[in-house]
């Protein structure tokens, strides 16, 4: 039987070496590989052969069956390439570099852009896992069980048996898809010893239904600094010169008091242009920020005493509407190419 095995290589390769359709190349593999194929009778052979015979010779069919698949995947290959040189015709040649690359979409570029900004005042990115647990995204930011936006009509809960042990100092744990890059602060302030400057941009998730404005996958920027003697001053000086790197001079900035769980104080920050479409000269919110609650720091760990800081965050999306001009949150998602384009270097 053993010779069988190489012969019926062989014969595939003669078989395939005539055949310059697909349809023909569907049969050919048929008769090798298909429910009825050559590959089955020898199977069917290998049943009948003895005991001590049947593990060496599963062993060449196994091998025999992947040679086959080999060859087939070449010649399927070999096929679509002469099928492409048709489609082109022969003046163009497939295997020259493209000469035009592709662009990044604009949520990344926006992402790539703010990243370069923070960077040059000593910040670095720091990425979180989306799929987190609701001691990150919640218990840990001093968001208890009363908050509402951990109810199920707002975060997105894993259901079943998926439920994660021991994470840092938590029992058993429900997985939801993270509504917040908030979580990375924490993560973050676990991982590692003060002091701390680091953003950090990514996908988050809330329970939205999709209109020109919500999305229930978007993202946002976070950003936290710990260190000695942090004041609101720093906080608004780093804010007041992100926004001017990248919205330009004339762009200012505003604070007005507000309240998140995991800052004291907490405010909202708005800014304008003197020229932004509609929008022009008028104050339009887009991030929270604060210091760094006691409490905060205080389940990382942290000293409050010793350490002071302050965080951010922003949705990526809206800041990239109201800079673009895009007036519908889905065209991001839509992949229409002639959208992305317009964002193309
Ligand atoms: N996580 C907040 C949200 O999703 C945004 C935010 C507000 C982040 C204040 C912060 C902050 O770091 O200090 O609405």
């Amino acid at each position: 039987m053993d010779h069988n095995f190489e012969e019926l290589v062989e014969q595939a390769k003669v078989h395939l070496g005539g055949v310059s359709t697909h349809a023909g190349f569907e049969k050919v593999k048929a008769d090798f590989l298909g429910p009825s194929g050559k590959i089955k009778t020898l199977l069917t052979m290998l049943a009948s052969a003895s005991k001590e015979e049947k593990p060496r010779l599963g062993k060449l069919v196994n091998n025999c069956k992947a040679c086959l698949e080999g060859v087939f995947a070449e010649k399927l290959s070999a096929l679509e390439d002469s099928e492409l040189l048709d489609v082109l015709g022969p003046e163009i040649d497939p295997s020259m570099p493209i000469a035009k690359r592709g662009a990044l979409h604009p949520l990344s570029a926006m992402q790539e852009a703010m990243a370069e900004i923070f960077h040059r005042i000593g910040f670095t990115v720091a990425l979180g896992p989306e799929v987190e647990t609701v001691w990150y995204c919640y218990d840990a930011l001093n968001m208890d069980e009363s908050h509402p936006a951990r109810d199920a009509i707002d975060t997105l809960y894993f259901h079943g048996d998926l439920r994660v042990k021991n994470v840092a100092k938590h029992g058993d744990e429900d997985y939801i898809l993270r509504s917040q890059t908030s979580t990375v602060q924490i993560r973050t302030m676990l991982a590692e010893k003060p002091p701390l400057r680091i953003i950090s941009p990514g996908r988050t998730f809330r329970r939205d239904t999709m209109d020109a404005t919500h999305s229930a996958n978007f993202h946002q920027c976070e950003g936290l600094v710990v260190d000695e003697n942090i004041s609101v001053v720093d906080l608004k000086s780093v804010l007041d010169f992100f926004f001017k790197e990248l919205l330009g001079e004339k762009c200012e900035i505003r604070f007005r008091p507000s309240f998140f769980p995991f800052t004291e104080p907490s405010f909202e920050m708005d800014f304008r242009l003197p020229s932004m479409g509609k929008l022009s000269g008028q104050w339009v919110e887009v991030a929270g920020c604060g210091m760094v609650h006691s409490k905060v720091f205080s389940a990382v760990g942290y000293d409050p005493n010793m350490w002071s800081g302050y965080a951010f965050g922003f949705g990526i999306e809206r800041l990239a509407m109201l800079m673009y001009g895009v007036d519908d949150i889905r065209l991001f998602y839509q992949n229409d190419a002639r959208f992305l384009r317009q964002f193309a270097a």
